[in-house]
């Protein structure tokens, strides 16, 4: 997105859909490259026959402000915001839900008629929707690895859920800010969190460990210290069963893979801008699968 003139922006927009504009919606990001987010609305919009569009707007962190306001003008109905935007928009909101509040971050952005913007955290209560249709009984003790932006609005929504959480950070600073922040957040240190495994009910990788390119983790040997009845949920997606799935895979344990979490976490926004709740099943799965070649 550049600087073009509002008005001038908005006249080629409606010229380039060939004189009406279609409801429109977008992520925002940067970069962007791999977003699964247009592969997954612009799915639900051919499935359901809604005349809209969803776009992906790279936006370099300096024109975020600029670029949203160039968006409401424009006529769009929100965006999905991704890393490194999800503060940023947390503070461009003018009315916030509780649990983006307790975030301090947004990934969802509804515009209103009146010029307001709704900032929405879908994350964390996504990833919880994602346990409960995998039968994860959401009120145990969990241990989450990793402080960053996922483990933040994914612990506020377990605790808000009634669960006992504990987060595992590899930088101790980071750890020691989240559980400041979240009132009842336990800190246990990241050597030896294997240890605290046969305690827990569930245990979440937020961290990178296990992505495709990134370091990984020696999972079977912590592994062995859990309960039988341990659940495993990794939020990473690529590759879609990590070598932490499938160590537990092999333990017996029952794995939750990422990409559910992905699509739960993107209904609420394409409800509000496109008026219909879309189906989180497998059909909706089989095409990111597509989509992630
Ligand atoms: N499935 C979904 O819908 C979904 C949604 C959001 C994010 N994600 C995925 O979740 C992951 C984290 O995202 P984020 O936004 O929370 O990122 P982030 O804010 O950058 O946090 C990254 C986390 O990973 C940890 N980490 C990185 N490298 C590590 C290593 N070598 N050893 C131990 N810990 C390491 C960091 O620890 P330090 O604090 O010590 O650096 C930090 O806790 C990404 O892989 C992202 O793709 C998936």
């Amino acid at each position: 997105m550049d600087r073009e003139r509002p008005d001038s922006a908005r006249l080629r927009l409606t010229e380039s859909f060939g004189g009406t504009l279609p409801r429109l919606a977008g992520v925002v990001g940067w970069p962007l490259d791999h977003s699964l987010s247009p592969a997954l609305h612009n799915g639900w919009l051919r499935r359901y026959h809604i005349s809209g569009r969803y776009l992906k707007l790279p936006l370099s962190p300096e024109n975020f402000k600029a670029g949203i306001k160039l968006l409401q003008h424009l006529g769009f109905r929100g965006v999905n915001v991704t890393i490194p935007h999800k503060e940023d928009a947390f503070q461009i909101a003018t009315r916030l839900t509780e649990i983006a509040r307790r975030c301090g971050s947004a990934n969802t952005l509804v515009f209103g008629d009146d010029g307001e913007i709704f900032g929405d955290s879908t994350d964390g209560t996504g990833f919880c929707e994602n346990l409960r249709a995998h039968g994860v009984a959401l009120h145990g003790r969990a241990l989450i690895l990793g402080a960053g932006g996922a483990a933040r609005a994914i612990c506020a929504a377990l605790m808000e859920k009634g669960s006992d959480v504990s987060i595992a950070n590899r930088s101790v600073t980071r750890a020691k800010a989240l559980s400041a922040q979240l009132h009842g957040l336990r800190h246990v240190s990241w050597d030896d969190w294997p240890s605290h495994l046969g305690a827990v009910d569930l245990l979440v990788n937020t961290t990178s460990l296990g992505m495709q390119g990134a370091a990984d983790y020696d999972w079977e040997s912590a592994l062995s210290k859990a309960r039988d009845d341990l659940s495993v949920a990794d939020i990473v997606y690529v590759p879609l069963e990590t070598s932490l799935l499938r160590q537990a895979r092999r333990r017996g344990l029952r794995t939750v893979d990422g990409l559910g979490m992905l699509i739960e976490q993107a209904r609420v926004g394409f409800r509000t801008w496109f008026g219909k709740d879309p189906q989180a099943d497998d059909a909706t799965r089989r095409a990111l699968l597509g989509a992630l070649g």
